[in-house]
């Protein structure tokens, strides 16, 4: 069996505002109403986890200006996703709600106070997919003119865990007594200062909240350079990745397990989910024509300018600058941004124009499915058992009746195969993704 997660992304608001099968959506995006629908769907179809990407800013990477974006609702607007677990939370009991959070800006305090809040309101159910963020733009909301170096931004992460770690922990789990004959509700004596003092963060604590039901929420990780690897081998839980072809999802795979042994983890403590975006039909040439329709909708003008303000974006480099007729530029050494994903443009740009590789870009996913609920299905089962991997995250844009192929036609396909689970066999998210 392997696992199902929801990667709700490219700006998790509006996202998919402007399709045929939009509905509501553009207006309703921003009603509690939207994300526990949601919520609800993915947890009827007994998915592990969805998450929820973030960012900081409204990109302007792109001919400096903050158009692209805006205009389709590319990255922006959103909101803060952290309230939007609160909120899916309470409409669901099962699912597991993964929250991005920036360690770069939430200073650990906060962020420990948070999640530790939003694990006890969900009853053991959140997690955090901690990112370093990559622009400029979003270290100057926080007061600085210039984010911090790439890698440093990781040497800051993997404090920031340490101390997060440690407010987590510092009520021990016995802590609460609530005994109303001796009128004691906590005892002292099992909560604990941390006196942390680090390089770059400093806090006394103890925490005001009690541990949550999972203890330590659960950690997810995406960065992808060896820094960002390493740090999702150290501490996280589940890793969300994008390598290409079933070649690069072992590879990923194996090089995750390695760098986890060298921490003294074993492999099997963290899940990789790759990404894929089905494309699914009534039948398998149905679907094959729903694939050439999203092939051309990528060649439109609007979809290659969003492109472009994406590669800015990733690279903190605006692509407006070069010749669409031209190689595709040599940015080695230059990207202070999502390195990761930077290089995989390179890397389907070999040989080709700047305009070729916008137009012909792949959509964001590891393997290509399509065909029926079937068909896809026994593809998602041939990729993982040739992988060896964890499962996948579903990462297409977000309306109802993409929800519904994928939570109403395509999980019932894998579960009649035995491929995924067909309930929830613990209460506590970190237990259902560790299950199996
Ligand atoms: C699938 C995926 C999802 C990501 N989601 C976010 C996100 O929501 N917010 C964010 O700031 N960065 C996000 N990132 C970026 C990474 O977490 C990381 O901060 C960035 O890629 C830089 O790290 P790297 O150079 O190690 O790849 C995502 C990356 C990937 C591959």
């Amino acid at each position: 069996m392997f696992h199902l997660g929801w990667f709700v992304g490219g700006g998790f608001g509006p996202q998919a505002w402007n399709s045929q099968w939009s509905g509501t959506h553009g207006a309703e995006w921003t009603r509690g109403a939207f994300y526990a629908d949601l919520a609800r769907s993915l947890e009827r179809a007994c998915f592990d986890y969805l998450i929820l990407e973030d960012g900081l800013m409204i990109t302007d990477a792109y001919r400096g200006s903050m158009e692209v974006d805006l205009k389709y609702a590319w990255e922006s607007p959103r909101l803060d996703p952290m309230a939007a677990v609160a909120v899916m939370s309470q409409a669901t009991s099962r699912i597991g709600l993964v929250a991005t959070l920036s360690t770069s800006f939430y200073p650990p305090y906060m962020a420990a106070r948070m999640l530790v809040s939003l694990d006890h309101l969900s009853a053991g159910r959140v997690g955090a997919n901690l990112v370093t963020s990559s622009s400029h733009r979003s270290a100057q909301n926080f007061g600085l003119d210039e984010h911090f170096e790439h890698d440093l931004r990781y040497e800051m992460a993997d404090e920031w865990m340490d101390l997060v770690d440690r407010l987590c922990a510092s009520w021990e789990p016995q802590a609460v007594v609530a005994d109303q004959q001796a009128g004691v509700f906590a005892d002292f004596r099992k909560v604990h200062t941390v006196d942390f003092a680090g390089r770059f963060h400093r806090s006394r604590g103890p925490l005001n909240a009690p541990a949550g039901p999972q203890g330590r929420p659960v950690v997810c990780q995406a960065g992808g350079s060896p820094a960002g690897r390493e740090f999702a081998a150290k501490h996280s839980d589940t890793i969300i990745a994008v390598p290409h072809g079933i070649e690069g999802m072992k590879a990923y795979r194996e090089d995750i397990s390695a760098r986890m042994i060298r921490h003294g983890r074993k492999p099997t403590d963290c899940k990789v989910l790759f990404l894929v975006n089905p494309v699914i039909g009534e039948t398998d040439d149905q679907a094959r024509e729903l694939l050439a329709l999203r092939r051309a909708r990528q060649r439109s003008p609007e979809v290659m300018e969003t492109v472009l303000a994406q590669m800015s974006y990733f690279s903190g480099i605006d692509f407006a600058q070069f010749d669409l007729d031209g190689p595709f530029p040599d940015l080695t050494g230059r990207v202070n941004g999502h390195q990761s994903s930077m290089t995989r443009f390179a890397n389907a740009a070999a040989g080709r124009t700047l305009r070729e590789t916008v137009m012909d870009h792949d959509t964001v996913e590891s393997v290509e499915l399509v065909g029926s609920p079937d068909t896809v299905a026994a593809q998602m089962g041939e990729v993982m058992a040739e992988v060896g991997g964890d499962g996948f995250l579903i990462a297409t844009p977000v309306h109802r009746r993409v929800v519904a192929e994928i939570a109403d036609g395509l999980v019932p396909a894998l579960q009649r195969r035995g491929l995924v689970r067909t309930s929830y066999s613990h209460e506590l998210f970190r237990d259902n993704l560790l299950e199996f």
